[in-house]
């Protein structure tokens, strides 16, 4: 079976109605988005960045699944389909998709703040300060914030370099190092970009750029992809 490795970001989700981080001017409530989604963040006001974690998670029991999620569902008919994804929803999972990488991390995880071995899934939205783990530590949202290492980016590479056909969907590529994983993709394997706005990726051969929302051109991709390659 060949490998289909597919690299998603927030626009994968965008019909699901979840805004992308660009598309909200990266504002929230007037705070910079990297006033909520870093360590320093944390420090200052852990309130302020649970909040902002709550919103989003609640929102996350509300939407569902698109029709890009859903057609990346039906390419494991036939091919080995590897996701990663820099999304911290769970669309892919739910959607049926068998093998995702968060490479972001989960926002319906929890993590202890002493021993980051200990992970919780969290069946709620809401996550607050005094919530601890079983070492008695405070929770933090299991989300990789700016300026963290991305401790699954080694995984994602393997990943990436057995692709035989690599999808990019809905993401602006400004990410690192998530926005790189294309250049560790063999030359010669066939590479897709879908996104309204994508930019044109200098120095990546073999990469069609297809200008359209997911959720729209996915289903009729897929059925080619499954068509020609398999
Ligand atoms: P961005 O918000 O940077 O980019 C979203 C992309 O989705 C843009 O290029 C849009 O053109 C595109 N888009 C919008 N609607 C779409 C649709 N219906 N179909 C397809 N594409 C669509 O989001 P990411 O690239 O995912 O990190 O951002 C990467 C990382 O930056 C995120 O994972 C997050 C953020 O900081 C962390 O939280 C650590």
């Amino acid at each position: 079976m060949k490998c289909l490795v597919v690299l998603t970001g927030a626009g994968m989700s965008a019909e699901s109605g979840i805004r992308t981080f660009r598309d909200s001017n990266g504002l929230w409530n007037n705070y910079r988005i990297e006033e909520v989604a870093s360590p320093e963040a944390w420090e200052k006001h852990p309130e302020v960045v649970l909040e902002f974690y709550n919103q989003r998670r609640k929102q996350l029991f509300e939407v569902e699944p698109n029709a890009g999620h859903r057609a990346l569902v039906r390419l494991e008919e036939k091919f080995d389909v590897q996701i990663i994804t820099q999304n911290v929803d769970d669309l892919h999972e739910r959607a049926g998709s068998s093998h995702v990488l968060h490479l972001h991390g989960e926002l319906k995880k929890a993590r202890s703040t002493v021993d980051p071995d200990l992970v919780y899934e969290l069946d709620h939205w809401e996550l607050k300060m005094g919530d601890t783990c079983e070492k008695g530590s405070q929770l933090r949202p299991h989300i990789v914030w700016f300026g963290e290492p991305v401790p699954l980016f080694d995984q994602a590479v393997q990943i990436a370099k057995t692709a035989d056909i690599f999808l990019v969907i809905g993401t602006s590529l400004v990410v690192y190092p998530a926005a790189g994983l294309i250049r560790y993709v063999e030359r010669d394997v066939p590479k897709f970009y879908v996104d309204p706005q994508a930019f044109p990726v200098h120095g990546v051969p073999k990469l069609e750029v297809i200008r359209e929302k997911a959720g729209k051109v996915l289903p009729k991709l897929v059925e080619k992809m499954l068509n020609r390659f398999a």
